[in-house]
């Protein structure tokens, strides 16, 4: 059984490679049951959308990159050839998705690449639409403190999710949980101004999570700076509440 995933994991391995080699390596994996389709603000570069489920893919990042990707779930082409998603869905009615803000709730990864050094990190600013860990392989952190740290947000907020925070799909079914700060749009729940603080809602979501970055100016933990890692694996619908 082991053998059999892993073998579906590494067996239809596409390789990428994205303008030159790079000192940044991104290893894609979908352990979710089905497809996800990647996009990314600014455009990582040219990365057919669709993973599919047990899929691992090698992605050769630019030198220089500083943006989010994220995964859009449940996508569908209609009659019209119009391409949209239940979640993360960018409103351009194709596969390819860049350069744009998706449609909230979306669990984004944000990126800074600058050579060898990179920082990253979960955002559930916008809420979640997917669950995913973040794993640097090697690498140190640029200050020296220690080996560069996973984080994860590995945790389903549908059992958490308030009522007033849930996105349903068309048929009424939990899809993802929003950010009070994108259902209320107030001061209050935006952090806007000095010392914010978690509040019921954010506290919820930092419980589930606690190393993602859940409201704007939340720095624990930092973003952190990793330098010389082997490469970054992300991985989509990673076991509920492992670190790996
Ligand atoms: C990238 O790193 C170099 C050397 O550490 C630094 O001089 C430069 O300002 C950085 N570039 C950006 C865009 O952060």
């Amino acid at each position: 059984m082991a053998n059999n995933v892993v073998l579906k994991l590494f067996v239809p391995m596409l390789l990428l490679f994205a303008g030159v080699f790079s000192d940044v390596t991104f290893h894609f994996e979908n352990i979710c049951s089905h497809s996800i389709w990647r996009a990314s603000n600014p455009s990582i570069g040219d990365l057919e959308p669709e993973l599919g489920p047990e899929i691992y893919e090698i992605f050769n990042m630019d030198d220089h990159y500083s943006g989010s990707i994220w995964a859009r779930t449940e996508c569908t082409t209609n009659t019209d050839d119009y391409f949209s998603c239940e979640t993360g869905d960018c409103r351009l009615g194709t596969r390819e998705c860049a350069d744009t803000t998706p449609n909230y709730p979306v669990t984004l990864l944000n990126f800074n690449v600058n050579e060898s050094i990179v920082s990253y990190e979960i955002s559930l600013i916008h809420g979640q639409n997917i669950f995913v860990n973040i794993k640097p392989v090697g690498g140190t952190l640029l200050d020296g403190s220690g080996p560069c740290p996973v984080v994860t947000c590995n945790m389903d907020f549908g059992n958490v999710c308030p009522p007033s925070l849930i996105a349903y799909n068309a048929n009424g079914l939990y899809v993802g949980c929003n950010s009070a700060c994108d259902v209320f749009k107030d001061d209050e729940h935006c952090c806007n101004g000095n010392n914010c603080q978690l509040d019921e809602y954010t506290l919820k979501f930092k419980q589930q999570c606690p190393n993602a970055h859940i409201y704007s100016g939340d720095n624990k933990p930092p973003m952190y700076q990793c330098k010389g890692a082997e490469s970054y694996d992300i991985t989509f619908c990673p076991a509920i509440g492992s670190a790996t």
